[in-house]
């Protein structure tokens, strides 16, 4: 597995509430209780531990490393790293966090948050112009996922999804015990409704579909979604991460039809990443099966305090975007100008690049690193194996990539024409 040397170092599960634990031992254990042949044995000082056998050759999430263990393996300072794998905002909202430090004092942290999260529903239902009714806050669109996973999929049944897409959509259908169906997408990764639907048959609970998609970059066909809502009785799953960098959503859809959400994050548009907050917007069918699968306190008391801030000061977030999308528009130009690159139209904060092979990609990317500038690879992926994703930046940020790029180029061509 990639990056197996950070993740071998981390030894104890880091997590905060012992409520986030309980959801997670109830995921890997609970969903194949009812048989002991659910489980694999091995023995160890005499002790065996029940665990989990159809996860023996599961794959997990690929963690990126921290930007410290970066720094550390090019020896470089962790300041000079510039992170363009995660598709995150350059920009931490310092004005938010002022206010927020403002109020930290009066946050009562020895309670627990208000799980009905009112506030904050208040302030997503005025930025999507959607039901406070019908939200439900997630503790980043990941949680959002897992969420809709642990209320729709079960051992037994399946969820489709058009890939190469968003890996977490597999991992998280594949933790409840259900299959992963990956339907591959096409030359330009568009997919056809009529593909997918040759894969619906009556295990099929969920459609995953990630609009725009990372890590391609592309819109979907409004009518290929239409069509997955009104001819099956599976939930549609639209996963909009990106969609203030597109200027476009499906949230008509849960107009006309009962089965369909929108999962969205503050993650990306709104530079809150490390908050952790996100949020599905459901029809009335929808929110109450999400209702019944969402832990009580996921979100805490002073991530909270900070969404609502940015909520209310949002004004920010389109200068963010617009400073980002004619960034995203002049990297493709200048990229398309330099030989043997590919370059994908993007409607998201990032730009998927394909290079000459594989190799090329992988010596680009470990050049990259030396010169502190981390970029996302696919190794082994027979669609994205000869592709580099890099994140927008900031303009002097994306403007140092460009020039390490070229010259990171010049160094892997170079040294194999000697
Ligand atoms: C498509 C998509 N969905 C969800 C997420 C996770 O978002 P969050 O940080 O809100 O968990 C990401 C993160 O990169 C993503 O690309």
């Amino acid at each position: 597995m990639r990056r197996c040397g950070f993740i071998n170092r981390v030894t104890a599960v880091v997590l905060q509430p012992a409520s986030v634990f309980t959801s997670l031992v109830w995921r890997l254990v609970v969903p194949l209780v009812g048989g002991m042949e659910g489980f694999e044995r091995n023995g160890s000082g005499g002790k065996s531990l029940r665990k989990r056998e159809d996860l023996t050759s599961f794959e997990p999430y690929s963690w990126e490393p921290s930007t410290e263990e970066i720094a550390r393996s090019v020896g470089i300072s962790p300041g000079r790293v510039v992170r363009m794998d995660t598709n995150v905002s350059p920009y931490a909202p310092v004005e938010v966090l002022k206010r927020l430090a403002g109020r930290l004092p009066r946050l009562r942290v020895n309670h627990y948050p208000d799980t009905s999260y009112r506030e904050l529903r208040e302030l997503l239902s005025d930025y999507a112009d959607w039901d406070q009714d019908l939200i439900v806050p997630t503790n980043g669109a990941d949680e959002g996922i897992d969420v809709i996973s642990s209320a729709f999929l079960r051992s037994g049944l399946s969820a489709v999804a058009p890939v190469p897409t968003y890996s977490y959509f597999r991992v998280s259908t594949e933790l409840q015990g259900a299959r992963f169906v990956p339907v591959e997408r096409g030359q330009d990764f568009g997919f056809s409704a009529d593909d997918l639907l040759e894969r619906y048959d009556k295990s099929t609970a969920v459609f995953w579909i990630c609009d725009p998609n990372n890590p391609t970059g592309n819109l979907t066909d409004e009518g290929a979604l239409r069509r997955l809502c009104e001819e099956t009785e599976a939930l549609v799953v639209i996963d909009e991460a990106y969609f203030e960098f597109s200027g476009r959503t499906s949230l008509r859809l849960l107009r006309d039809y009962p089965n369909v959400c929108v999962v969205r994050t503050l993650s990306k548009a709104f530079g809150l990443a490390g908050l952790r907050i996100g949020y599905v917007l459901c029809t009335e069918e929808v929110v109450r099966e999400l209702n019944k699968a969402r832990p009580p306190n996921s979100l805490g008391t002073v991530n909270v305090a900070g969404a609502v801030i940015a909520l209310r000061n949002r004004g920010y977030v389109e200068r963010v975007v617009k400073e980002i999308v004619r960034e995203r528009e002049r990297m493709a130009l200048e990229l398309t100008r330099i030989d043997g690159l590919t370059v994908f139209p993007s409607s998201a904060n990032f730009l998927l690049v394909r290079l000459r092979s594989e190799s090329e990609a992988s010596a680009v990317k470990d050049a990259l690193l030396r010169r502190g500038i981390v970029v996302r690879t696919f190794p082994g992926n027979p669609r994205l194996g000869d592709c580099i994703r890099v994140t927008v930046c900031s303009r002097r940020e994306n403007e140092r990539f460009l020039r390490a790029l070229r010259s990171a180029l010049e160094e892997v061509r170079e040294g194999r024409r000697r």
